[in-house]
């Protein structure tokens, strides 16, 4: 497999999508001083970065990290081996993820947050698939929604690679 030699997404538009975001989110926490961000990795922490520094508002950033086990597609398999280190009981919670799939793995990110007792919790994904959507999740901030297809960079691998590349391309065929 290899990525497709043009995007499906430009740098310009990826950029579009974060700068509304960040509006988005400066208006919704605006008197807010417990904005903890919370980024999920590996591959949100491309989207997060460009994010943070489009608001400007006092933050506080966490990372979680999610493995599902290999195989079995349940909720309750997925491991959280990386989680916030600071308290977020009584904080504002806002969950940065490279894209929502199946909704799996970011349905049992929410559901920990949640059992933190935060005072708020929402979710801000770059890339939305709602067609693959098994297990429902709300994600308040979409930057761009998208068909059924496997994309990689801006954050996005595929074993690992494509992260590091500024524009997002399908997975194709060699
Ligand atoms: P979900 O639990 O199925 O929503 O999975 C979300 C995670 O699956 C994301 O954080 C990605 O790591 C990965 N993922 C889902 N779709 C893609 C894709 O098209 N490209 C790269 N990674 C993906
Ligand atoms: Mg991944």
């Amino acid at each position: 497999m290899r990525r497709s030699s043009e995007p499906l997404i430009a740098e310009t538009q990826i950029q579009a999508a974060v700068t509304r975001l960040a509006a988005e989110i400066s208006e919704r926490y605006r008197n807010c001083d417990t904005l903890v961000m919370v980024v999920v990795l590996k591959g949100g922490t491309i989207f997060a970065s460009d994010l943070m520094r489009r608001i400007s508002l006092p933050l506080a950033v966490e990372y979680i990290r999610a493995k599902s086990y290999d195989g079995i597609d349940s909720l309750g398999d997925v491991l959280l081996p990386v989680l916030p280190e600071q308290p977020l009981r009584g904080k504002s919670v806002l969950v940065i993820e490279d894209i929502l799939d199946t909704g799996r793995t970011t349905s049992a990110i929410m559901k920990t947050l949640n059992e933190h007792d935060p005072a708020s919790l929402e979710l801000c994904v770059l890339l939305d698939k709602p067609s693959r959507r098994v297990v429902p999740v709300d994600a308040q901030y979409i930057g761009i929604t998208i068909e059924d297809r496997f994309v990689v960079g801006y954050g996005l691998d595929h074993d690992e690679r494509y992260r590091n590349l500024p524009e997002i391309y399908t997975l194709e065929e060699e």
